[in-house]
Order: structure tokens, then C-alpha cells, then sequence
């Protein structure tokens, strides 16, 4: 969707405006053109040459600039791009797009456009989870602007938790999506979860269950390409994380109950993770040691919440539709129906595991999709086709 597209960049004041410098040569290198602002406080973290130098073409950045507007008025330079993109997106430039401020180039350009908007946030913790910034982004997503990231990890001013911002090629898909003409689920929120969960033992030892997430992946890269919003909640997963999701990292059934809770509400929600149904009872802050003679010591397991049927059975703010997976060594059509009916879940794909099918962990899948209206075996496919299929019946479930 990129080549021939052309990307109004505006880079906000922030130390993550270096990787605006790599997103804009990944742009190029797609074949996007890009025209670069840079606000007054980006221009203290990277330099105009350097922009200029990357997007081949001059940066802009007076708003009262009158070679600029005698070339193009800033109301012109607002509307000839496709789409535009602030990263970073600081507290500041968020506040004021959510306020009508535009007392610079780039806040008028944000007021002014007429084309969709996409914000890559960056800033410090504390900034990104102060009621204001929330506020500000609650506001923002009402008028339809589109938001990539924050990631969360370690920050530059050394405090650790969400405000990173998103990397280049999670805004480059961003972008992708954005510009893609199919929008059959644009405005809509989904929540997948993915991967496995790990129940900690002891400091160093967990039970969990295989699961590459391989799939949850592919279905929310599948729905991110529909245009939807997805909140992508994962386990310690080996499949790398899907790009242009809002990305929830986790380890235990509790904390994926916990993130999808408060991922809601959401349109629809697509359990895809292999949550592990025990945890041990009373894990222990030191290692368990090896005593000599002794027998090993006995696990004691107690049950971990079930999210697909916690959230299925919600009364307030319940997803319009709620999907779950099973993965069936035996009797998979008899024992999924009857899942179905016991999570309270709309739709349950399910999917046959014997060792010899090579599914878990493999690329392909052959799945059968149970609905109130019966079941449906689809042919073996790609794990990604099989995602693509999924997604596009949610669209139309949604429709
Ligand atoms: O009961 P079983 O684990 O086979 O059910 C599979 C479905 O339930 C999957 O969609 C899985 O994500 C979900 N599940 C869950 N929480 C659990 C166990 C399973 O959401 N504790």
C-alpha cells in the first residue's frame, strides 16, 4: 500500500525522534515519499539537515515561514499527503491536537488536514499514565485518530514501563494499515489473546503449555489489515509479535485475565493463547532445593481463572462476539461443541492436535469453526490463511 503514497512525518521533541529518521528510510525504501516537519523541540534531538538528508526533500518547520507559503500554504501542505504521522507524538503535541490548539506548523497541520491521523506516542511513564495524557487519548481515538504503541520497557531516562515508542516497522505497518482500502473492521476493537502463559513454581522453574502463538499473530495481523484496532495480549510466546497492534506483554493466566479486563470494552475478542489451567497453589520465593535422600518435594495445583468463559459470561461489557480455540486430541468435533456450550463463547474453532497432524508449532492448520448454526470443517491451510478466513468473518459478523 505504500509505493506511490505520500507521508506528512511530523516529528514531535523526544529522544525517540532518532528512530523517525530509520521510519522515514523504511518509508522510502517501501516507496513512500515523505514530507518532514519538525517541530521546534524535535529540532533539539535531531537535526533538519538530517531530515532533509533522509526524505530527500526539504523539512518544514515555521509556521509563518513565507517562502514556504508562498510555495504551498500550510493548509495545502495539510491535505496533499495521504495520511499523517506524528512520531513522536509527545504529551505536549497529543494535548494539543486534543485541545484545537495550533499555535506552531505542526499543531495547524493537525487541525487543518483532512486526512486520517496516526500518532506513535513516546514519553516518560509517568507522562503517558497520567490522567491527563489518558484523557487526551480517549479524545483523540472519539475524532478517529489512529495510535501505534507506546511499547513498554526501558525508557531513556532509565524508568521502565509503557512510553517507548512503537519501533519503525511496527509504525511502518501501522502505516500500511492505515492506507489500506480495506476498512471492513476499521473503528472496531478486537482483543486476541496468544501464545502460552508460564505459572512460576519457584523463582526459576513454571509449568506451561505449548504454544508458539503463531496463530494468535496471524489473526491479529489479519484483522490489523482489516483496519481494526487490536489489542494483542500475549504470553511468553517465540512468534514474533504482530506489528500495528497495541501489544500487552504477560506471563500468568492471571495477569492475560487481568490485561484483557482492562483492555475492554472491545467489539470482539478471540482467545487464541493456551492458557494453563493450574497454577501451583503456593509458589514459593526461593528455590525449591534437592535434599539429599528425600523424596521430591509435591506440587500442590489449584485452578487458574478461565478468561475465554470469564469474559463470555460478563454482563457488563461483554465483546458482541467472543471466540475461543480448542485444541482436541480426541473426539474434536463432540468435545468442542460441547465446549462451546460450556464457555458461553459465540464461536469456537477447533482444531485437531494429535502429534501427527503437526500443528502445534508447525505452519499449517485444518480447523473446524463451530457457531450456533453448526459446524464447519475448513480445508488444511496456512496458519495466516486460516487467520485471514477468521478475520474476514468477523468482519462480516460485525457488519
Ligand atoms: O478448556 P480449554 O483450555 O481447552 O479451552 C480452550 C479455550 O479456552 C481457548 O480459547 C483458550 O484461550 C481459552 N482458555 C482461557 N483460559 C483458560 C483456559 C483456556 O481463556 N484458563
Amino acid at each position: 500500500m505504500l509505493a506511490g503514497r505520500k507521508i506528512l512525518l511530523i516529528i514531535g521533541g523526544g529522544i525517540a525522534a532518532y528512530k523517525s529518521i530509520e521510519l522515514m528510510r523504511l518509508l522510502r525504501k517501501a516507496g513512500a515519499g515523505v514530507v518532514p516537519v519538525l517541530t521546534r523541540a524535535g529540532s533539539e534531538f535531531v537535526t533538519p539537515l538530517t531530515v532533509s538528508a533522509i526524505a530527500g526533500t526539504r523539512v518544514q518547520g515555521e509556521l509563518f515561514d513565507l517562502t514556504a507559503e508562498a510555495e504551498m500554504g500550510h493548509i495545502e501542505l495539510s491535505r496533499s499527503a495521504d495520511l499523517v504521522v506524528v512520531a513522536p507524538a509527545t504529551a505536549d503535541l497529543m494535548a494539543k491536537l486534543a485541545s484545537g490548539l495550533a499555535n506552531d506548523l505542526a499543531s495547524t497541520l493537525l487541525l487543518a488536514t483532512d486526512k486520517r491521523v496516526l500518532l506513535a506516542p513516546a514519553m516518560n511513564v509517568r507522562m503517558w499514565e497520567h490522567p491527563a495524557t489518558q484523557r487526551n487519548l480517549e479524545t483523540l481515538r472519539g475524532f478517529g485518530t489512529l495510535v501505534v504503541g507506546p511499547d513498554a520497557g526501558e525508557m531513556a531516562c532509565g524508568e521502565f514501563g509503557p512510553g517507548r515508542m512503537a519501533e519503525p516497522p511496527a509504525i511502518l505497518a501501522a502505516i500500511d494499515a492505515a492506507l489500506t482500502t480495506d476498512t471492513a473492521l476499521a473503528g472496531r476493537h478486537v482483543i486476541v489473546t496468544s501464545g502460552p502463559t508460564h505459572e512460576p513454581i519457584d523463582p526459576v522453574r513454571y509449568i506451561a503449555n505449548r504454544s508458539s502463538g503463531r496463530q494468535g499473530t496471524a489473526i491479529a495481523e489479519a484483522l490489523v489489515r482489516r483496519g481494526a484496532r487490536v489489542t494483542f495480549v500475549t504470553g511468553p510466546a517465540t512468534a514474533p509479535r504482530p506489528l500495528g497492534c497495541e501489544i500487552r506483554e504477560v506471563e500468568t493466566a492471571r495477569e492475560m485475565l487481568a490485561a484483557v479486563e482492562a483492555a475492554l470494552p472491545a467489539d470482539a475478542a478471540i482467545f487464541a493463547a493456551a492458557v494453563a489451567d493450574w497454577r501451583v497453589a503456593a509458589e514459593t520465593r526461593s528455590k525449591i532445593k534437592k535434599q539429599p535422600g528425600a523424596e521430591p518435594a509435591p506440587l500442590t495445583l489449584t485452578e487458574n481463572p478461565d478468561i475465554l468463559k470469564t469474559i463470555s459470561r460478563r454482563e457488563m461489557s461483554r465483546p458482541g462476539l467472543v471466540v475461543g480455540f480448542a485444541a482436541e486430541t480426541d473426539d474434536v468435533l463432540a468435545n468442542a461443541t460441547a465446549k462451546r456450550l460450556r464457555k458461553g463463547c459465540d464461536w469456537l474453532v477447533a482444531n485437531d492436535v494429535r502429534p501427527e497432524t503437526g500443528i502445534m508449532g508447525g505452519s499449517h492448520t485444518a480447523v473446524t469453526l463451530i457457531t450456533d448454526a453448526g459446524a464447519e470443517d475448513w480445508p488444511a491451510m496456512s496458519k495466516d490463511e486460516t487467520a485471514d478466513r477468521l478475520a474476514a468473518r468477523v468482519a462480516e459478523a460485525l457488519a
